[in-house]
């Protein structure tokens, strides 16, 4: 399994360690063979968006901040599994991983969505001291919703510490639990093709947009290449 780990800050925490243990377990599960991409905000990328509205009036390609968000880019499309982590920082995913989410307007449904989000699998990971993981977790998991990946999974852990050693053994085995229940759900939910409940309403709702107001430039010519005005949808094919 191709597994790419988007990790909302530069240290090795929690959250980090959350994370890491996941993709290992999942690697296990498939006999060491999957692949494991590892990218650290800001560090590999910290730009945040200017508002220039570029990628929605031509195309992601031509963002300003491309050369740099390019390997990351491929990186999440050719991803199996795609685990986003943040740290809860004042109740919200950090600054950086928003700033990076903020690239990626234009995949989202009601956009130009990548058809081939229907076969990826999510999990989105916080930790908190105490509180704000319902929250930060929906930061992340709002955009891979909306992106139409297949099924995301949404783990947020109130870890009383702020570093890995810190964290009371009991809390550390309920994390050692979850990740396994995590690793097995998505080895067994592998390959299957659809789209999540949200976003599937979404294209929809856009779907008929599209149909009763002037056509905008350049979503509507994208959807009518790809046929989803007429029989094709993401998720089939
Ligand atoms: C700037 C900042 C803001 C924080 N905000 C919160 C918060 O709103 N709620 C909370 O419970 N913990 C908060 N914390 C604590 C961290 O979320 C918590 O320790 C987390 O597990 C750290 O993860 P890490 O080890 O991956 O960095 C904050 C920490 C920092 C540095």
């Amino acid at each position: 399994m191709k597994i790419v780990l988007i990790h909302g800050q530069n240290h090795k925490g929690s959250t980090c360690m959350i994370a890491q243990e996941l993709a290992e377990k999942i690697n296990d599960k498939t006999q060491g063979t999957s692949e494991i991409k590892e990218y650290f905000l800001p560090k590999d990328f910290d730009k945040p968006c200017m508002g220039c509205c570029t990628c929605f009036k031509e195309d992601l390609t031509k963002c300003p901040h491309y050369t740099k968000l390019e390997p990351l880019v491929t990186a999440l499309l050719e991803a199996d599994l795609i685990i986003l982590e943040s740290p809860v920082y004042v109740y919200h995913a950090t600054g950086q991983m928003m700033s990076f989410l903020d690239h990626f307007g234009t995949w989202w449904v009601v956009h130009r969505p990548k058809a081939e989000m229907c076969k990826k699998q999510a999990v989105v990971i916080a930790t908190a001291a105490g509180g704000g993981m319902k929250s930060t977790v929906k930061d992340m998991a709002d955009s891979l919703e909306m992106w139409g990946i297949s099924k995301i999974y949404k783990y947020g852990v109130g870890v009383q510490a702020v570093s890995p050693k810190e964290i009371p053994e009991r809390i550390i085995k309920k994390i050692h639990k979850k990740t396994e229940k995590l690793s097995e759900a998505v080895c067994k939910n592998a390959g299957k093709q659809k789209m999540n409940h949200r976003g599937k309403k979404w294209f929809y709702l856009m779907r008929l947009a599209q149909k009763h107001f002037p056509p905008m430039e350049p979503d509507y010519s994208y959807w009518e290449e790809k046929g989803w005005h007429k029989k094709a949808r993401p998720w089939k094919g």
